[in-house]
Protein backbone atom coordinates (compact mmCIF):
# COMPACT_ATOMS: atom_id res chain seq x y z
CA UNK A 1 0.00 0.00 0.00
CA UNK A 2 0.89 3.45 -0.76
CA UNK A 3 -0.56 5.93 1.50
CA UNK A 4 -1.93 9.28 -0.08
CA UNK A 5 -2.00 11.86 2.22
CA UNK A 6 -5.13 13.89 0.23
CA UNK A 7 -7.58 10.63 1.63
CA UNK A 8 -6.37 11.18 5.85
CA UNK A 9 -7.77 12.93 8.00
CA UNK A 10 -6.06 13.78 11.31
CA UNK A 11 -7.09 15.45 14.69
CA UNK A 12 -4.74 16.19 17.67
CA UNK A 13 -4.80 16.59 20.84
CA UNK A 14 -2.19 19.04 22.86
CA UNK A 15 -1.46 19.25 26.54
CA UNK A 16 1.00 20.84 28.83
CA UNK A 17 2.68 24.15 27.80
CA UNK A 18 2.57 26.95 24.92
CA UNK A 19 5.50 24.64 23.43
CA UNK A 20 3.69 21.91 23.23
CA UNK A 21 0.63 24.06 21.84
CA UNK A 22 3.07 25.69 19.02
CA UNK A 23 4.15 22.18 17.94
CA UNK A 24 0.70 21.39 17.27
CA UNK A 25 0.32 23.78 14.93
CA UNK A 26 4.09 23.00 13.15
CA UNK A 27 2.47 19.45 12.83
CA UNK A 28 -0.68 20.50 11.69
CA UNK A 29 1.00 23.15 9.16
CA UNK A 30 3.11 20.00 7.51
CA UNK A 31 0.25 17.65 7.19
CA UNK A 32 -1.72 19.57 5.89
CA UNK A 33 0.92 20.65 3.42
CA UNK A 34 0.69 17.43 2.19
CA UNK A 35 -2.73 17.26 1.41
CA UNK A 36 -4.23 15.64 5.05
CA UNK A 37 -7.64 17.43 6.36
CA UNK A 38 -7.54 18.20 9.81
CA UNK A 39 -10.98 17.19 11.86
CA UNK A 40 -12.02 17.72 15.56
CA UNK A 41 -13.50 14.60 16.08
CA UNK A 42 -11.78 11.68 16.70
CA UNK A 43 -15.00 9.65 15.14
CA UNK A 44 -14.13 11.55 11.96
CA UNK A 45 -10.32 11.08 12.24
CA UNK A 46 -7.83 8.09 10.72
CA UNK A 47 -4.61 9.15 12.98
CA UNK A 48 -5.31 10.66 16.20
CA UNK A 49 -2.30 13.06 17.12
CA UNK A 50 -1.36 12.80 20.81
CA UNK A 51 0.95 15.52 21.77
CA UNK A 52 1.81 14.76 25.45
CA UNK A 53 2.70 16.38 28.82
CA UNK A 54 4.66 14.51 31.71
CA UNK A 55 5.38 17.48 33.68
CA UNK A 56 3.35 16.20 36.83
CA UNK A 57 2.03 13.01 37.25
CA UNK A 58 -1.59 13.64 36.19
CA UNK A 59 -1.08 14.58 32.92
CA UNK A 60 0.75 11.10 32.40
CA UNK A 61 -2.64 9.03 34.16
CA UNK A 62 -4.89 10.99 31.84
CA UNK A 63 -3.28 10.23 28.37
CA UNK A 64 -2.98 6.28 29.30
CA UNK A 65 -7.42 6.79 29.77
CA UNK A 66 -7.30 8.61 26.30
CA UNK A 67 -5.23 6.42 23.79
CA UNK A 68 -7.39 3.18 25.66
CA UNK A 69 -10.39 4.89 24.42
CA UNK A 70 -9.66 5.39 21.05
CA UNK A 71 -10.26 1.91 21.08
CA UNK A 72 -14.42 1.61 21.41
CA UNK A 73 -14.53 4.57 18.49
CA UNK A 74 -15.77 3.01 15.47
CA UNK A 75 -13.90 3.29 12.30
CA UNK A 76 -14.90 6.12 9.94
CA UNK A 77 -16.38 4.71 6.43
CA UNK A 78 -13.88 5.68 3.95
CA UNK A 79 -10.61 5.40 6.07
CA UNK A 80 -7.81 4.59 4.21
CA UNK A 81 -6.60 1.65 6.16
CA UNK A 82 -9.88 0.54 7.53
CA UNK A 83 -8.55 1.12 10.84
CA UNK A 84 -7.83 4.32 12.98
CA UNK A 85 -4.32 4.98 14.01
CA UNK A 86 -2.49 6.97 17.32
CA UNK A 87 0.49 8.43 17.34
CA UNK A 88 2.12 9.74 20.50
CA UNK A 89 4.01 13.06 20.44
CA UNK A 90 5.72 15.53 22.98
CA UNK A 91 7.34 15.07 26.15
CA UNK A 92 5.83 11.63 26.96
CA UNK A 93 6.45 10.33 23.79
CA UNK A 94 10.38 11.55 24.13
CA UNK A 95 10.58 10.26 27.78
CA UNK A 96 9.09 6.10 27.26
CA UNK A 97 9.36 6.19 23.46
CA UNK A 98 9.44 1.98 22.67
CA UNK A 99 7.96 1.33 26.02
CA UNK A 100 4.66 3.32 25.19
CA UNK A 101 3.74 0.90 22.04
CA UNK A 102 4.61 -2.16 24.58
CA UNK A 103 2.02 -0.59 26.62
CA UNK A 104 -0.22 0.83 24.81
CA UNK A 105 -0.70 -1.90 21.72
CA UNK A 106 -3.23 0.51 19.89
CA UNK A 107 0.11 2.92 19.28
CA UNK A 108 1.17 3.15 15.61
CA UNK A 109 3.47 5.90 16.14
CA UNK A 110 5.61 7.51 18.64
CA UNK A 111 8.35 10.55 18.41
CA UNK A 112 9.86 12.93 20.35
CA UNK A 113 10.25 16.39 20.82
CA UNK A 114 13.40 16.59 18.79
CA UNK A 115 12.09 15.14 15.63
CA UNK A 116 8.69 16.88 14.70
CA UNK A 117 9.82 16.64 10.83
CA UNK A 118 9.58 13.01 11.31
CA UNK A 119 6.13 12.52 11.89
CA UNK A 120 4.58 12.36 8.32
CA UNK A 121 6.98 9.91 7.19
CA UNK A 122 6.41 7.81 10.62
CA UNK A 123 2.59 7.98 10.14
CA UNK A 124 3.02 7.11 6.65
CA UNK A 125 4.95 3.80 7.30
CA UNK A 126 2.54 2.90 9.73
CA UNK A 127 -0.46 3.53 7.57
CA UNK A 128 1.38 1.25 4.99
CA UNK A 129 2.85 -1.96 6.69
CA UNK A 130 0.43 -1.87 10.00
CA UNK A 131 3.55 -1.82 12.13
CA UNK A 132 4.04 0.19 14.88
CA UNK A 133 7.02 2.81 14.24
CA UNK A 134 9.22 4.55 17.10
CA UNK A 135 11.55 7.10 16.95
CA UNK A 136 12.92 9.25 19.66
CA UNK A 137 16.26 11.25 19.13
CA UNK A 138 18.81 12.67 21.41
CA UNK A 139 18.99 15.74 20.17
CA UNK A 140 17.90 17.69 17.31
CA UNK A 141 20.38 19.71 15.37
CA UNK A 142 18.46 22.84 13.93
CA UNK A 143 16.08 24.77 15.33
CA UNK A 144 12.54 23.67 13.82
CA UNK A 145 11.71 27.08 12.43
CA UNK A 146 11.80 26.00 9.04
CA UNK A 147 8.58 23.70 9.21
CA UNK A 148 5.12 25.05 7.96
CA UNK A 149 2.80 26.64 10.95
CA UNK A 150 -0.03 26.55 10.73
CA UNK A 151 -1.72 29.00 13.27
CA UNK A 152 -5.33 29.10 13.88
CA UNK A 153 -5.39 32.71 14.39
CA UNK A 154 -3.85 35.34 12.40
CA UNK A 155 -3.88 37.99 15.04
CA UNK A 156 -2.61 36.64 17.88
CA UNK A 157 0.72 34.23 17.69
CA UNK A 158 3.40 32.27 19.31
CA UNK A 159 6.96 32.79 18.25
CA UNK A 160 9.54 30.37 19.89
CA UNK A 161 12.42 32.31 20.68
CA UNK A 162 14.15 28.95 22.68
CA UNK A 163 14.11 25.97 22.82
CA UNK A 164 14.56 23.05 25.62
CA UNK A 165 15.91 24.36 29.17
CA UNK A 166 19.18 24.45 31.19
CA UNK A 167 18.36 25.18 34.69
CA UNK A 168 17.73 21.77 35.88
CA UNK A 169 15.24 22.83 38.68
CA UNK A 170 15.36 19.45 41.34
CA UNK A 171 11.41 19.35 40.83
CA UNK A 172 11.67 19.11 36.89
CA UNK A 173 11.47 17.22 33.93
CA UNK A 174 11.41 19.45 31.09
CA UNK A 175 15.40 19.61 30.72
CA UNK A 176 15.03 15.77 30.41
CA UNK A 177 12.68 15.91 27.62
CA UNK A 178 13.21 19.18 26.34
CA UNK A 179 16.81 18.82 26.24
CA UNK A 180 19.92 21.43 26.48
CA UNK A 181 18.66 25.32 25.31
CA UNK A 182 19.07 26.06 22.24
CA UNK A 183 18.60 29.63 21.15
CA UNK A 184 17.37 30.97 17.65
CA UNK A 185 19.46 33.52 16.01
CA UNK A 186 17.63 37.29 16.26
CA UNK A 187 17.45 37.90 12.58
CA UNK A 188 15.26 34.45 12.40
CA UNK A 189 13.34 36.03 15.03
CA UNK A 190 13.23 39.24 13.44
CA UNK A 191 11.85 38.14 10.22
CA UNK A 192 9.12 35.80 11.51
CA UNK A 193 7.72 38.41 13.72
CA UNK A 194 7.93 41.04 10.42
CA UNK A 195 6.10 38.51 8.85
CA UNK A 196 3.55 37.58 11.51
CA UNK A 197 3.13 41.46 11.65
CA UNK A 198 2.37 41.65 7.90
CA UNK A 199 -0.42 39.07 8.28
CA UNK A 200 -2.44 40.76 10.80
CA UNK A 201 -0.96 39.70 14.17
CA UNK A 202 -1.66 41.50 16.85
CA UNK A 203 -0.31 39.93 19.78
CA UNK A 204 3.09 38.24 19.47
CA UNK A 205 4.11 36.05 22.71
CA UNK A 206 7.49 35.15 23.18
CA UNK A 207 8.41 31.56 24.01
CA UNK A 208 11.06 29.57 25.88
CA UNK A 209 11.68 27.97 29.31
CA UNK A 210 13.52 30.93 30.47
CA UNK A 211 13.65 33.72 27.88
CA UNK A 212 16.12 35.65 30.06
CA UNK A 213 18.70 33.40 29.17
CA UNK A 214 18.54 34.08 25.76
CA UNK A 215 21.78 34.10 23.75
CA UNK A 216 23.99 32.38 25.94
CA UNK A 217 24.21 29.34 23.77
CA UNK A 218 25.26 31.66 20.17
CA UNK A 219 26.33 35.08 21.37
CA UNK A 220 28.04 33.72 25.32
CA UNK A 221 26.15 36.70 27.24
CA UNK A 222 22.02 36.90 27.44
CA UNK A 223 20.73 38.80 24.75
CA UNK A 224 16.75 38.65 25.46
CA UNK A 225 16.59 42.67 25.76
CA UNK A 226 17.81 43.13 21.92
CA UNK A 227 14.80 40.29 21.27
CA UNK A 228 12.49 42.84 23.12
CA UNK A 229 13.85 45.60 21.11
CA UNK A 230 13.98 43.80 17.65
CA UNK A 231 10.38 42.00 17.95
CA UNK A 232 8.98 45.76 19.25
CA UNK A 233 10.48 47.31 16.17
CA UNK A 234 8.15 44.92 14.12
CA UNK A 235 5.12 47.42 15.34
CA UNK A 236 2.91 44.65 16.98
CA UNK A 237 0.31 46.13 19.32
CA UNK A 238 0.60 43.71 22.07
CA UNK A 239 3.99 42.05 22.87
CA UNK A 240 4.56 39.38 25.23
CA UNK A 241 6.96 36.86 26.12
CA UNK A 242 7.06 33.94 28.93
CA UNK A 243 8.54 32.96 31.03
CA UNK A 244 11.07 34.35 33.20
CA UNK A 245 13.42 33.21 35.31
CA UNK A 246 14.04 35.17 38.22
CA UNK A 247 17.80 34.63 38.41
CA UNK A 248 18.38 36.08 34.77
CA UNK A 249 16.07 38.76 34.61
CA UNK A 250 18.55 41.39 34.15
CA UNK A 251 18.44 45.53 34.37
CA UNK A 252 18.32 45.13 30.38
CA UNK A 253 15.09 43.59 30.33
CA UNK A 254 13.69 45.91 33.62
CA UNK A 255 14.29 48.49 31.69
CA UNK A 256 12.80 47.68 28.03
CA UNK A 257 9.73 46.95 30.16
CA UNK A 258 9.99 50.28 31.24
CA UNK A 259 10.45 52.25 27.74
CA UNK A 260 8.90 49.98 25.33
CA UNK A 261 5.46 51.25 24.93
CA UNK A 262 4.76 47.80 23.07
CA UNK A 263 5.48 45.82 25.88
CA UNK A 264 2.34 44.50 27.64
CA UNK A 265 2.22 45.22 31.13
CA UNK A 266 2.52 41.98 32.51
CA UNK A 267 5.31 40.02 33.31
CA UNK A 268 5.24 36.26 34.42
CA UNK A 269 7.74 35.94 36.70
CA UNK A 270 7.82 32.30 38.67
CA UNK A 271 8.67 31.71 41.89
CA UNK A 272 8.22 28.17 43.58
CA UNK A 273 8.49 29.19 46.58
CA UNK A 274 8.89 31.97 49.40
CA UNK A 275 11.30 30.31 51.59
CA UNK A 276 14.92 30.33 50.91
CA UNK A 277 15.22 26.89 52.30
CA UNK A 278 13.28 25.18 50.11
CA UNK A 279 14.57 27.33 47.42
CA UNK A 280 17.79 26.20 47.30
CA UNK A 281 16.41 22.45 47.39
CA UNK A 282 14.88 23.21 44.72
CA UNK A 283 17.98 24.61 42.81
CA UNK A 284 16.34 27.78 41.81
CA UNK A 285 19.31 29.99 42.78
CA UNK A 286 17.65 33.02 44.06
CA UNK A 287 16.51 33.86 46.80
CA UNK A 288 13.02 35.38 48.36
CA UNK A 289 14.33 38.73 48.95
CA UNK A 290 16.42 38.90 45.05
CA UNK A 291 13.21 38.07 44.12
CA UNK A 292 10.82 40.69 46.17
CA UNK A 293 13.94 42.79 44.70
CA UNK A 294 12.96 42.45 41.52
CA UNK A 295 9.36 43.31 42.16
CA UNK A 296 10.32 46.43 43.34
CA UNK A 297 12.56 47.54 40.14
CA UNK A 298 9.77 46.07 37.69
CA UNK A 299 7.04 48.43 39.55
CA UNK A 300 9.45 51.27 39.54
CA UNK A 301 9.61 50.70 35.61
CA UNK A 302 6.57 50.07 35.31
CA UNK A 303 4.03 51.03 37.85
CA UNK A 304 0.95 49.54 36.09
CA UNK A 305 2.51 46.44 35.66
CA UNK A 306 0.67 43.25 36.38
CA UNK A 307 2.22 40.32 37.82
CA UNK A 308 1.48 36.69 37.35
CA UNK A 309 3.37 32.92 39.15
CA UNK A 310 3.71 30.09 39.71
CA UNK A 311 4.09 28.29 43.01
CA UNK A 312 4.52 24.88 44.11
CA UNK A 313 3.12 23.40 46.98
CA UNK A 314 4.68 20.50 49.04
CA UNK A 315 7.92 19.72 47.60
CA UNK A 316 9.75 17.44 50.10
CA UNK A 317 10.86 18.76 53.65
CA UNK A 318 8.36 21.81 53.18
CA UNK A 319 7.36 22.73 56.77
CA UNK A 320 4.49 24.93 57.88
CA UNK A 321 7.49 27.86 58.75
CA UNK A 322 8.22 27.06 54.60
CA UNK A 323 5.16 27.07 53.25
CA UNK A 324 4.09 30.74 55.71
CA UNK A 325 7.11 32.21 53.88
CA UNK A 326 5.09 31.38 50.68
CA UNK A 327 2.31 32.64 51.89
CA UNK A 328 3.99 36.22 52.92
CA UNK A 329 5.32 36.32 50.09
CA UNK A 330 1.88 35.94 48.03
CA UNK A 331 0.58 38.45 50.47
CA UNK A 332 3.49 40.88 49.19
CA UNK A 333 3.69 40.99 45.81
CA UNK A 334 0.03 41.21 44.81
CA UNK A 335 0.13 38.91 41.91
CA UNK A 336 -3.20 38.96 39.35
CA UNK A 337 -2.94 35.99 38.86
CA UNK A 338 -0.65 32.67 40.35
CA UNK A 339 -0.73 29.05 39.29
CA UNK A 340 -0.62 27.18 42.24
CA UNK A 341 0.96 23.14 41.80
CA UNK A 342 0.50 20.39 44.21
CA UNK A 343 4.42 19.05 43.86
CA UNK A 344 4.06 15.34 41.96
CA UNK A 345 7.24 13.35 41.68
CA UNK A 346 8.88 13.04 38.19
CA UNK A 347 11.60 10.19 38.05
CA UNK A 348 14.80 10.98 37.10
CA UNK A 349 14.79 14.18 38.68
CA UNK A 350 17.18 14.61 42.43
CA UNK A 351 13.66 15.83 44.50
CA UNK A 352 12.27 12.20 43.56
CA UNK A 353 14.63 10.73 45.86
CA UNK A 354 14.20 13.45 48.54
CA UNK A 355 12.54 11.86 51.28
CA UNK A 356 8.66 12.85 51.70
CA UNK A 357 6.61 12.89 54.80
CA UNK A 358 3.74 15.73 54.14
CA UNK A 359 0.89 14.14 54.71
CA UNK A 360 -1.92 14.59 51.94
CA UNK A 361 -4.23 16.63 54.27
CA UNK A 362 -1.43 19.19 54.83
CA UNK A 363 -0.82 19.64 51.53
CA UNK A 364 -4.28 20.19 50.34
CA UNK A 365 -4.81 22.79 53.49
CA UNK A 366 -2.23 24.71 51.93
CA UNK A 367 -3.20 24.56 49.01
CA UNK A 368 -6.63 25.57 49.91
CA UNK A 369 -5.16 28.33 52.17
CA UNK A 370 -3.18 29.27 49.20
CA UNK A 371 -5.74 30.14 46.90
CA UNK A 372 -8.17 31.70 48.89
CA UNK A 373 -5.52 34.35 49.43
CA UNK A 374 -4.52 34.11 45.58
CA UNK A 375 -8.30 34.57 44.98
CA UNK A 376 -8.64 38.10 47.73
CA UNK A 377 -5.39 39.68 46.05
CA UNK A 378 -6.24 38.74 42.47
CA UNK A 379 -9.65 40.26 43.46
CA UNK A 380 -7.80 43.74 44.87
CA UNK A 381 -6.06 44.11 42.00
CA UNK A 382 -8.53 43.97 39.52
CA UNK A 383 -10.96 46.25 41.42
CA UNK A 384 -8.42 48.62 40.59
CA UNK A 385 -9.51 48.68 37.20
CA UNK A 386 -13.38 49.53 38.45
CA UNK A 387 -14.63 52.20 36.64
CA UNK A 388 -11.63 52.35 33.64
CA UNK A 389 -11.35 52.36 29.88
CA UNK A 390 -9.33 49.92 29.06
CA UNK A 391 -8.56 48.18 25.67
CA UNK A 392 -9.46 44.56 25.20
CA UNK A 393 -7.98 42.58 22.65
CA UNK A 394 -11.18 40.15 21.77
CA UNK A 395 -10.93 36.07 21.46
CA UNK A 396 -14.39 34.85 20.71
CA UNK A 397 -17.71 35.65 21.01
CA UNK A 398 -18.54 35.02 25.14
CA UNK A 399 -19.72 31.49 26.10
CA UNK A 400 -22.96 32.61 27.83
CA UNK A 401 -24.30 35.87 26.15
CA UNK A 402 -24.11 35.50 22.71
CA UNK A 403 -24.22 39.28 22.67
CA UNK A 404 -20.91 40.00 24.77
CA UNK A 405 -17.61 39.09 23.85
CA UNK A 406 -14.52 37.91 25.40
CA UNK A 407 -10.53 38.74 25.62
CA UNK A 408 -8.03 40.03 27.10
CA UNK A 409 -6.69 43.53 28.35
CA UNK A 410 -3.12 44.15 27.95
CA UNK A 411 -2.46 43.40 31.63
CA UNK A 412 -3.64 40.09 30.73
CA UNK A 413 -6.98 39.70 32.58
CA UNK A 414 -10.18 38.30 31.48
CA UNK A 415 -12.97 40.64 30.24
CA UNK A 416 -15.78 40.45 28.91
CA UNK A 417 -17.44 42.71 27.34
CA UNK A 418 -21.29 43.71 26.45
CA UNK A 419 -22.07 45.25 23.07
CA UNK A 420 -25.08 47.07 21.90
CA UNK A 421 -27.61 46.26 19.58
CA UNK A 422 -26.40 46.20 16.26
CA UNK A 423 -22.86 45.07 16.75
CA UNK A 424 -22.24 42.03 15.36
CA UNK A 425 -19.74 39.74 17.85
CA UNK A 426 -18.55 37.44 15.58
CA UNK A 427 -16.79 40.02 13.29
CA UNK A 428 -15.36 41.87 16.04
CA UNK A 429 -12.88 38.49 16.98
CA UNK A 430 -9.36 39.78 16.10
CA UNK A 431 -10.15 43.62 17.03
CA UNK A 432 -9.13 45.82 20.01
CA UNK A 433 -12.03 47.60 21.01
CA UNK A 434 -12.07 50.05 24.12
CA UNK A 435 -14.13 49.07 27.01
CA UNK A 436 -15.50 50.62 30.02
CA UNK A 437 -14.94 48.70 33.17
CA UNK A 438 -18.16 48.20 34.95
CA UNK A 439 -17.57 45.20 37.51
CA UNK A 440 -13.89 43.39 38.68
CA UNK A 441 -14.23 39.86 40.07
CA UNK A 442 -11.72 37.89 41.28
CA UNK A 443 -10.61 36.10 37.69
CA UNK A 444 -12.50 38.47 35.20
CA UNK A 445 -13.47 41.86 34.44
CA UNK A 446 -17.08 42.83 33.09
CA UNK A 447 -17.27 45.83 30.46
CA UNK A 448 -19.23 47.78 28.03
CA UNK A 449 -18.28 48.50 24.72
CA UNK A 450 -16.74 51.98 24.00
CA UNK A 451 -16.31 51.22 20.36
CA UNK A 452 -13.30 49.90 17.98
CA UNK A 453 -9.73 50.76 18.38
CA UNK A 454 -8.28 48.77 15.14
CA UNK A 455 -10.08 45.72 13.43
N1 LIG B 1 10.13 27.06 32.53
C1 LIG B 1 9.02 27.51 33.26
C2 LIG B 1 8.16 26.44 33.84
C3 LIG B 1 7.71 25.30 33.02
S1 LIG B 1 6.84 24.06 33.91
C4 LIG B 1 9.54 28.35 34.39
O1 LIG B 1 10.56 28.01 34.98
O2 LIG B 1 8.88 29.31 34.73
C5 LIG B 1 5.48 25.00 34.56
C6 LIG B 1 5.34 24.95 36.03
O3 LIG B 1 5.02 23.63 36.45
C7 LIG B 1 6.58 25.28 36.85
O4 LIG B 1 6.78 26.64 36.97
C8 LIG B 1 6.29 24.64 38.17
O5 LIG B 1 5.57 25.51 39.03
C9 LIG B 1 5.38 23.47 37.79
N2 LIG B 1 6.07 22.19 37.95
C10 LIG B 1 7.13 21.74 37.28
N3 LIG B 1 7.49 20.51 37.72
C11 LIG B 1 6.61 20.18 38.70
C12 LIG B 1 6.44 19.06 39.56
N4 LIG B 1 7.27 18.02 39.51
N5 LIG B 1 5.41 19.07 40.44
C13 LIG B 1 4.57 20.12 40.51
N6 LIG B 1 4.68 21.21 39.73
C14 LIG B 1 5.69 21.25 38.84
FE1 LIG C 1 11.72 23.37 34.64
FE2 LIG C 1 13.20 25.08 35.97
FE3 LIG C 1 13.62 24.77 33.38
FE4 LIG C 1 11.39 25.97 34.22
S1 LIG C 1 13.48 26.73 34.50
S2 LIG C 1 11.54 24.37 32.67
S3 LIG C 1 10.94 24.88 36.10
S4 LIG C 1 13.96 23.24 34.95
FE1 LIG D 1 4.70 19.66 29.72
FE2 LIG D 1 6.66 19.27 28.08
FE3 LIG D 1 5.66 21.70 28.38
S1 LIG D 1 6.44 18.32 30.04
S2 LIG D 1 4.97 21.68 30.48
S3 LIG D 1 4.62 19.98 27.55
S4 LIG D 1 7.78 21.19 28.00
Amino acid sequence: MNIDFNEVRFCIHTFGCQMNKHDSERVVGMLEALGAMQVEAVEDADVVIFMTCCVREAADVRLRGQVNSMKNIPVRAGSPTGRRHVAIGGCIGQRDGEALVRELPNVDVVFGTMNLASLPRLIADAMNDGAAQVEVLEKSDDFPTSLPSHREKNWSAWLPITIGCNNFCSYCIVPYVRGREKSRPLEDIKKEARGLVLAGAKEITLLGQNVNSYGRDLYGEARFAEVLDAVHESGVRYLRFATSHPKDLNDQVIERIGSLERVAPALHLAVQSGSDRILKAMNRRYTAEHYLGLVDKVRAARPDIALSTDIIVGFPGETEEDFQATYDLVEAVGYTQVFTFIYSPREGTPAAKMPYDIPREVIQDRFDRLRDLVERKAWEANRLDQGKRIEVLVESVNRKDADAVSGRSPKNQNVHVSLPKGEDPESLVGSVVQAQVTDARPWFLRAEFAGVVER
